[in-house]
């Protein structure tokens, strides 16, 4: 992670993250408009942040939706000449201790059933399949495993009488 730093996306990002975002998911990338309409949401129900290389360049991004105690990975990415340096890591850390700050109960996210190195970075950080979308990337026809991250609850607030 030397030298690569995190911070908000914002509109000016946008050319940059589609052009990444149409390199990372060459079958169904969102368009630019769909990028649009989630920064629109920030910070109502989304986090969105990019990873940004000492010259300033994108080499990732990622972003959170988060609403009525679920939060959900709506995506994640990582420039491939970048990757193995923890830059996921990160940038899956800071999605989750967004969720935690907004109160969410649980995470959720979508993951195609090939994409190993993914599950492998959900796997470690605690998310554990809960469904299938059979055949849900099209037309690759490639299974969807739904997985989740429950975050222990918090103990109970209240008055402690016995202590008064
Ligand atoms: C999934 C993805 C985001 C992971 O990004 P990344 O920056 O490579 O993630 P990390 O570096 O944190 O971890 C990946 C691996 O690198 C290893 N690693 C991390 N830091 C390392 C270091 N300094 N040296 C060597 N290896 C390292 C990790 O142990 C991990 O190993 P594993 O694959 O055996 O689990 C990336 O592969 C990607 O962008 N893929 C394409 C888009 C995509 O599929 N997104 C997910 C959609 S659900």
């Amino acid at each position: 992670m030397t030298g690569v730093v995190l911070r908000p996306m914002t509109g000016a990002d946008l050319p940059a993250v589609h052009r990444l975002e149409r390199l990372l998911f060459p079958e169904d990338a969102w368009s630019e408009e769909m990028l649009r309409g989630e920064l629109a949401d920030q910070p109502r129900t989304r986090h969105y942040v990019v990873a940004e290389g000492p010259g300033g360049e994108i080499v990732g991004y990622a972003g959170l939706a988060a609403a009525g105690g679920q939060a959900d990975v709506q995506t994640i990415g990582v420039r491939a000449d970048h990757r193995k340096n923890g830059i996921g890591a990160a940038l899956l850390t800071e999605l989750l201790d967004e969720a935690v700050r907004r109160g969410s109960e649980a995470v959720f996210l979508e993951v195609r059933a090939d994409n190993d190195a993914a599950r492998r970075l959900y796997e470690r950080f605690g998310f554990a399949r809960v469904g299938l979308r059979k055949r849900y990337y099209q037309p690759s026809n490639v299974d969807a495993i739904v997985m989740s991250r429950r975050f222990t609850p918090r103990p109970p607030m209240g008055f402690n009488r016995e202590n008064t």
